[in-house]
């Protein structure tokens, strides 16, 4: 038994019980460990989905470039079905992106395009703006827009939901991911509500994001916005994939909060997971310390892989150089 390639090895990725880091919280806290995909993310996942409906809406054509703004983990699923699609890619990356993300993505053979983050979306610097000009001036180009395109969403409610929906064998209470696109946690809760109409989706947002305060005023407030350091999580825009009547509630975690968690799932749980998974599990056990009963089950996106952050969170220095250790 084999695969083709290795795009066909994505999804299907473990359940684990979280043990230490959540005692004393009621009910049965799972994590579901994207990093089992072979570009070491859950955007996998989506990244070759956007690529087959392209295809199959004539969008992208034999030999074509796939351009794309990225904070990384997209483009190394983009990278991996342009391999065994046959397509070149060009990716834009804000500089607040780890080093190791950009060297990743040259490794399976993209083109990195390192724009400033401090810039307005609508900046023609902006890594949206740069992503955008090129689609427009490079002949049989196709830009995915993971932010606005809903084969995002669909990616995950034809696997992510279901395959949870199995592994807990329908006993899935309450669900938790970070929001960036927002097409994990929408795609997945849609479909969970569908099984399980009182499921509740726990949104994760960051401070400097605009989302938490957006669902609970409808308000879109610039004031939110400011740099923060975690990655993946957290916008300065509304993309079109975050549905806000799928998600119940936004809880916003501290850069601080998220990198000593993320440490503390590596050291007492065994799971070397990147930034924003430390995010999903401190603002998702915050909710359950509070609201879950003994016979709830929730279940937590980790998102990507601690190698993305060894210069980072898992690097003594920077953290002490931060004051978070
Ligand atoms: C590390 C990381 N965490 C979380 C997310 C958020 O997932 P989504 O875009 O599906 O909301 C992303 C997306 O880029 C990510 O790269």
């Amino acid at each position: 038994m084999y695969l083709n390639n290795i795009v066909e090895a994505i999804g299907n990725t473990p359940l684990v019980k979280l043990n230490t880091v959540a005692a004393g919280i009621p009910g049965t806290i799972l994590v579901k460990v994207e990093y089992f995909n072979p570009g070491n993310s859950v955007k996998d996942r989506m990244a070759v989905r956007m690529i087959e409906d392209a295809e199959k809406a004539g969008l992208l054509q034999p030999g074509g470039t796939i351009i794309e703004g990225t904070s990384g983990n997209t483009g190394m699923g983009l990278a991996l079905a342009a391999i065994a699609k046959g397509y070149k890619c060009i990716f834009t990356m804000s500089d607040k992106q780890s080093k190791e993300k950009q060297d990743i993505l040259k490794a399976v053979g993209a083109e990195v395009i390192v724009c400033p983050v401090d810039v307005a979306p609508d900046d023609p610097r902006s890594y949206y703006s740069v992503a955008r000009k090129l689609n427009a001036e490079i002949p049989n180009s196709f830009y995915p827009n993971q932010y606005d395109n809903l084969s995002n969403t669909a990616a995950h409610y034809e696997a992510t939901g279901p395959e949870i929906w199995q592994q807990t064998e329908g006993r899935i209470t309450h669900f938790a991911a970070g929001v960036g696109t927002g097409g994990t946690i929408c795609g997945t809760a849609k479909y969970l509500k569908e099984q399980n109409p009182n499921l509740v989706a726990v949104g994760l947002d960051t401070y400097g994001s605009v989302f938490k305060k957006y669902k609970e005023t409808g308000i879109f407030d610039e004031n939110e916005i400011y740099p923060y350091k975690t990655e993946g999580i957290g916008e300065d825009i509304l993309p079109k994939n975050v549905n806000f009547d799928l998600i119940d509630l936004f809880i916003k975690v501290s850069d601080r909060d998220a990198a000593v968690m993320t440490r503390r799932l590596a050291k007492e749980e065994g799971l070397f997971v990147g930034w924003s998974c430390g995010s999903a599990v401190y603002g998702a056990l915050e909710y359950a310390r509070e609201h879950l009963t003994a016979d709830d089950t929730m279940v937590i996106i980790l998102p990507d892989h601690g190698t993305r952050y060894l210069g980072k969170i898992y690097n003594d220095d920077w953290m002490r150089e931060q004051g978070w250790l």
